[in-house]
């Protein structure tokens, strides 16, 4: 037992997100979105990372987004067990494609906004909180086929539009609010992250951060409406974070891990100060950017977020020698392999230190409140001879992130909640595969798309239920 300093009205719980959960890819409306053209095996990464010029299905691949762990039908039941474990508050996104199925139409798609009223009831039913994405990597098809997605101007009006219709519709039901998801991960994986798809020899870096430059005033300009619609709205931003450490003490190394940081926090700067960093300049003359700034958007962007959430697996290294031989990727962000620290099956380096270290960085930077609203490890579970998961892997890892999270805390670092993600099994964002478990909850679902969809509790979520009911008090 250790001392709580978690606040009375922490918010404990966990993370999901519709495309890689609710599966029903075409159900009642629904449109298909980036993500749906993304198929798992060796054809994924080509296109996640936008490097080819047109996607489009093929009926010789598996898309796991397409049924995913089909919560679309099962969130009852699946809220009831995220219940059970005492959650106070449940992070999913909204499928921009349930609401607008094109993503350019007037009116939007009631169904769409029919099964979101239920999920959000069924939330309120059992006192727990929505935390609400409103882009988690799914951008509706129609709007990167017909507009090129976010490298055009007109998606700030679509995205408007559509969040405009969410603050409505659901008002009452939800005030936790964030923009887009991991914002950062636009610059590193620019298809699944903003919908972008790039000709040959044009300057990647300038369609880049022009598509960022559009996120970032639709996320100011929806923070404002949101606020507008009702007061009583928290709206956040969200960065893939993980502060990067110099390889060396040398100075160049420094220097590097300095510049990686700043390339990531460029978005959060925006969003939480209200302006461009003073750095921007220089890194968009170097890079050959030349930014379309139109009247107004500069006043938009003081429209800054109420708090700043961030996800956070592992740290990074940088070193000045940088080069892909010596790199491995996690969220992938690449990084210098850490020599002193151990590394889950998939490479991710897990450093609970450093996840005390990206708070304080945060809250010295921005001096807003933060909430953590991804961590885990991401883990194959089997079944023992008694048919239970003994996942005690999962549980010293969250157990040392919550040690991790209360020393920041206690740093003086305001934090929110806690949401760590997969809190049920579900589709790896990276690899695709189901094998890639994050659960506190198992699902019957393979890599390949076999299975009954059966929830088991695991031996984590007992542990989970217990570290909720004591505030972070009782973490053995
Ligand atoms: C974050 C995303 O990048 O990390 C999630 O917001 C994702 O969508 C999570 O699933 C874990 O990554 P992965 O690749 O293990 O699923």
């Amino acid at each position: 037992m250790t001392d709580s300093q978690f606040p009375a009205n922490f918010l404990w719980g966990g993370a999901i997100a519709a495309n890689q959960a609710e599966g029903a890819h075409l159900a009642e409306g629904k449109g298909l979105t980036t993500v749906d053209m993304i198929p798992h095996g060796a054809n994924r990464m080509p296109i996640k990372l936008g490097l080819v010029d047109k996607v489009a299905l093929d009926d010789n691949e598996f898309y796991p987004s397409h049924d995913a762990i089909d919560f679309y039908h099962n969130y009852k039941d699946d809220i009831a067990l995220l219940a059970e474990m005492g959650f106070k508050v449940f992070r999913l996104s909204i499928a921009w494609s349930r609401l607008y199925p094109n993503g350019d139409e007037e009116e939007p798609n009631q169904q769409g906004i029919d099964f979101y009223t239920k999920v959000f009831e069924e939330c309120q039913k059992h006192g727990i909180e929505p935390l609400v994405t409103l882009c988690h990597f799914d951008v509706p098809m129609h709007l990167v086929e017909k507009y090129g997605s976010w490298r055009n101007r007109k998606l700030i009006t679509f995205f408007e539009r559509y969040a405009r219709t969410c603050f409505n519709a659901f008002d009452g039901l939800v005030k936790y609010w964030l923009t887009f998801n991991e914002i950062n991960i636009l610059l590193h994986s620019p298809f699944s992250g903003a919908g972008l798809l790039f000709q040959p020899g044009e300057n990647r870096d300038q369609v880049k951060y022009q598509a960022a430059h559009h996120e970032l005033v639709a996320s100011a300009l929806v923070t404002r409406i949101a606020h507008e619609i009702n007061p009583q709205n928290k709206v956040g931003c969200m960065l893939a974070g993980g502060n990067f450490y110099p390889y060396s003490c040398k100075p160049e190394d420094v220097f590097t891990a300095m510049e990686k940081d700043r390339e990531n926090l460029f978005f959060i700067d925006v969003q939480s100060r209200g302006y461009y960093p003073s750095y921007a300049k220089k890194v968009f003359k170097d890079k050959g950017v030349e930014l379309d700034i139109h009247d107004g958007d500069l006043d938009i962007l003081k429209n800054t977020v109420d708090f700043v959430s961030f996800s956070y697996y592992a740290s990074r290294c940088a070193s000045a020698e940088m080069n892909s031989g010596n790199t491995s990727e996690a969220n992938v962000v690449k990084s210098i392999k850490n020599p002193h620290l151990p590394a889950s099956d998939w490479g991710w380096v897990i450093d609970p230190l450093g996840l005390r270290i990206t708070m304080n960085t945060l809250y010295d930077r921005y001096q807003k409140p933060l909430f953590l609203v991804e961590n885990g490890l991401g883990a194959m579970d089997e079944f023992d001879s008694e048919g239970q998961i003994n996942d005690d892997y999962r549980i010293n890892y969250l157990r040392e992130h919550i040690k991790a999270m209360k020393q920041a805390i206690d740093d003086g670092v305001p934090l929110l909640g806690f949401t760590p993600w997969g809190c049920i099994d579900l589709v790896s964002a990276s690899t695709g595969e189901m094998s890639k478990r994050y659960g506190f909850i198992h699902v019957d679902r393979n890599d390949k798309g076999h299975g009954t969809l059966a929830r088991t509790r695991k031996k984590s979520f007992y542990w989970y239920q217990k570290v909720i009911a004591s505030n972070g008090t009782d973490l053995d």
